[in-house]
């Protein structure tokens, strides 16, 4: 078939006219989907099954620091974790603190406690007449929910295929003050797979801000998700590039087993220099008397260490993979030579990112919708839900079952076909 657009109008119509044949079939079946959230499946979530076995009423509950895990005690961590969750983020043990069940809930605890008791010493952000953060679009829309939540402004940089545009970050990070953050998922980026290349991080390294407090917010919560053993993205560790340039108090870098485990019910952890680990410790020292120690030991127990980790992680690639395949393949055939849609083809992550023509995701999202496939809502991959364009729409291939996943692609294809020939036709 050829592209859309070299089509004349009685071309169009005709194809427009099979393609509403075509989606009322869809209708008709009765579908009920859900590809709205990077949810893994039930197989994924079973292959930690084990996890509820490694403990019971007859083991030792003590951890390697002779602490009882039953019991408070052990703000940072018990020491097994920790090793743990510092060999997954790459720095040494003593720049880890573990948290509780969610990175998210830790981001959103360190924005608040920027907000309101500033970070090491500096004026809280709350006091402030503006405060700003950097939104690599596009991104992923919970971190932009929490910046919107606290009154931040954000401001859209591009998300190149070498990460963020760095030119434009170097240039507004150091000149306004009131730039305090940027979002970052540097590995399979949440939703365009995209990881960052060693000059992204390197310049990241050194960038010049103008406030003294501005932080890099790097939410590598896909640090270990590959899809394929034998192509892999591999980044370069920002806190020792950080460290080589003097700079390490300026990134928090924040991790989860929610995408290994079981989603929120992982154990979560940030790791940052040691002052800003102090700090973070003056704030945690009066919300809680210690984290779940209990599921520390039940990740350790089960994982042991990190090369346990990249096993388990090859049984979820082995599920998730060919449903990646599944709906390239199905946008491939249905979309390949139109000239109305473009995707991202990850190695890694939960995400496909779609752009459609523009003007067209909100039309394409609602349309699916009616025919029961419910996709993350146009516009979420954006801050404030506005994406300039209308055009990106984000794929979460890993929750439906195959067979789902390969009708929803089908229909999806077909709702942007329709969405696509009727904008061409109002042309
Ligand atoms: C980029 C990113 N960060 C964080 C999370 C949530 O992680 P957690 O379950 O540890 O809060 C997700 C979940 O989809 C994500 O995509």
């Amino acid at each position: 078939m050829k592209p859309y657009k070299e089509m004349t109008r009685e071309e169009l119509m005709q194809e427009k006219a099979a393609l509403e044949a075509r989606y009322k079939e869809f209708q008709d079946k009765g579908m009920k989907l859900d590809m709205s959230r990077g949810k893994p499946s039930k197989a994924q979530l079973d292959l930690s099954n084990g996890m509820m076995d490694v403990l019971n009423s007859g083991s030792d509950m003590m951890c390697a620091a002779g602490v009882d895990c039953r019991n408070y005690g052990i703000m940072d961590g018990i020491p097994e974790a920790r090793h743990l969750l510092a060999d997954m983020s790459e720095v040494p043990e003593k720049n880890i603190l573990i948290y509780g069940n969610s990175s998210l809930n830790v981001m959103f605890d360190t924005v608040a406690r920027a907000m309101t008791m500033g970070i090491c010493g500096h004026t809280p952000w709350g006091r402030l007449d503006k405060v700003k953060f950097l939104c690599p679009v596009p991104g992923y829309d919970r971190h932009f929910g929490i910046t919107e939540f606290f009154g931040i402004e954000m401001i859209n940089v591009p998300l190149l295929p070498t990460g963020p545009d760095m030119d434009m970050v170097e240039r507004l990070v150091s000149e306004d003050p009131a730039i305090k953050g940027i979002w970052c998922v540097p590995k399979y980026s949440n939703p365009t797979g995209v990881s960052y290349s060693d000059e992204t991080v390197r310049r990241f390294a050194k960038l010049k801000p103008a406030a003294p407090d501005f932080r890099i917010f790097w939410d590598n919560a896909y640090s270990i998700h590959h899809l394929y053993e034998d192509d892999q993205d591999v980044i370069l560790e920002l806190l020792t590039e950080c460290e080589k340039e003097g700079t390490e108090d300026m990134v928090y870098k924040f991790i989860s087993t929610s995408k290994v485990s079981f989603p929120g019910s992982g154990i979560a952890a940030m790791a940052a220099s040691e002052a800003n680990l102090a700090d973070a410790r003056r704030w945690m020292n009066y919300q809680t008397i210690g984290h779940d120690k209990l599921n520390q030991l039940r990740h350790v127990r089960f994982f042991k260490d990190m090369d346990g980790m990249h096993e388990h992680m090859k049984k979820h690639a082995a599920i998730l993979r060919p449903k990646f395949e599944a709906v390239e393949h199905a946008l491939e055939q249905g979309l390949g030579e139109l000239g109305i849609g473009s995707w991202t083809n990850p190695k890694g992550g939960y995400f496909i990112s779609f752009d459609a023509m523009d003007g067209c995701a909100k039309k394409i999202v609602a349309m699916a919708k009616e025919a029961g496939l419910v996709l993350t809502g146009a516009g979420a991959t954006y801050p404030y839900g506005k994406d300039p364009d209308d055009k990106n729409i984000r794929i979460a291939p890993s929750f439906p079952t195959l067979e789902e996943l390969k009708m929803a692609a089908e229909l999806f294809v077909v709702c942007v076909r329709l969405v696509s020939a009727e904008k061409l036709l109002e042309q």
